[in-house]
């Protein structure tokens, strides 16, 4: 697996490969790699000859209170991964490529960036927009895959896309889970192990709202919320939001219907956990 830190450097790679008529499949992460990112590298694979990964802890993405600092990094296990999975290009870059000095471009996918997880975390898809489009532009896939863990972000980035008129196809991909059902997330290393224990109710929550529509017909989102909201305080989990959504404009829905999603973020101390279910 070649390494490369350099935009200049991986342009250089692209252009050979893509003079080989090979078809380019990107994966985008910020690394600590669980199961759920190399989930995606393998569906790349099935989509592409040629298997880019980029390990980037994008700053523009974090607010000033967040834990980009902490955020975990460890590119010697993600390196070993990473080879395991015959990946062919890990592209790492630092801070200041991918951001010089003097650095002034954003791009801002309106009204789904300011609502759910945007609402909490002000600028945060701004930041996620922006990196993904440069890596897009640096990388030139054709395909690339993200997870359904973050619902929202994968809405996001679909719009940007169809609005700017890339020529990539995005992929998204099933949730990948512990075996107690906790969505898998580079931030679960956070927890304490009580927390850890605690958090498994947030998938049991979302089964439980699912199945309350289906085996009860209950449709009021207000009662399935405050149920939820319950359930997750008693475990000592804070809720963020909980939202009952049309899966594809993100905005709430009066009566649940099949095809809807329940999306969720929860503090269990400092750590900020996301998950959903398609009702
Ligand atoms: P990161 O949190 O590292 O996630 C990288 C990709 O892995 C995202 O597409 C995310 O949805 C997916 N993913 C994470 N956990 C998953 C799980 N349990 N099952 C399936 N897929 C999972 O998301 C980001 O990084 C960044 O915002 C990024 C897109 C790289 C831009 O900086």
């Amino acid at each position: 697996m070649e390494i490369v830190k350099k935009i200049a450097e991986l342009k250089k790679t692209i252009k050979k490969i893509k003079s080989k008529n090979k078809i380019i499949g990107f994966v985008p992460t910020m690394g600590y790699l669980h199961e759920g990112h190399l989930s995606l590298i393998r569906i790349a694979r099935k989509h592409s000859d040629y298997i880019v990964c980029s390990i980037f802890v994008n700053p523009t993405q974090f607010g000033p209170n967040e834990d980009f600092n902490r955020y975990p990094r460890d590119l010697k296990r993600d390196e070993g991964l990473l080879k395991k999975e015959k990946a062919d290009l890990l592209f790492y870059p630092s801070v200041k490529e991918m951001y010089p000095d003097g650095y002034k471009t954003y791009v801002e996918v309106e009204e789904l960036s300011s609502i759910l997880c945007g609402k909490s975390r002000p600028g945060h898809f701004r930041g996620v927009t922006t990196v993904v489009l440069k890596l897009f532009n640096i990388v030139q896939p054709d395909i690339a895959v993200f997870g359904e863990k973050d619902y929202q972000q994968a809405t996001i980035i679909k719009q940007m896309v169809k609005d700017l008129n890339l020529d990539v196809d995005i992929i998204i991909a099933p949730i990948v889970r512990e075996p107690d059902g906790l969505a898998m997330s580079s931030r679960n290393t956070y927890l304490s192990p009580e927390e850890r224990t605690n958090a498994i109710i947030l998938y049991k929550a979302l089964n439980w709202a699912k199945d309350s529509f289906y085996k009860e017909n209950i449709k009021s989102p207000e009662y399935i919320i405050t149920q939820m909201k319950r359930m997750i305080e008693e475990k000592g989990g804070e809720v963020d939001y909980i939202a009952i959504v049309d899966k594809n404009a993100l905005t709430p829905v009066r009566y649940i219907k099949k095809g809807d999603r329940i999306l969720l973020a929860v503090f269990f101390g400092k750590t900020r956990l996301i998950d959903n279910i398609e009702v």
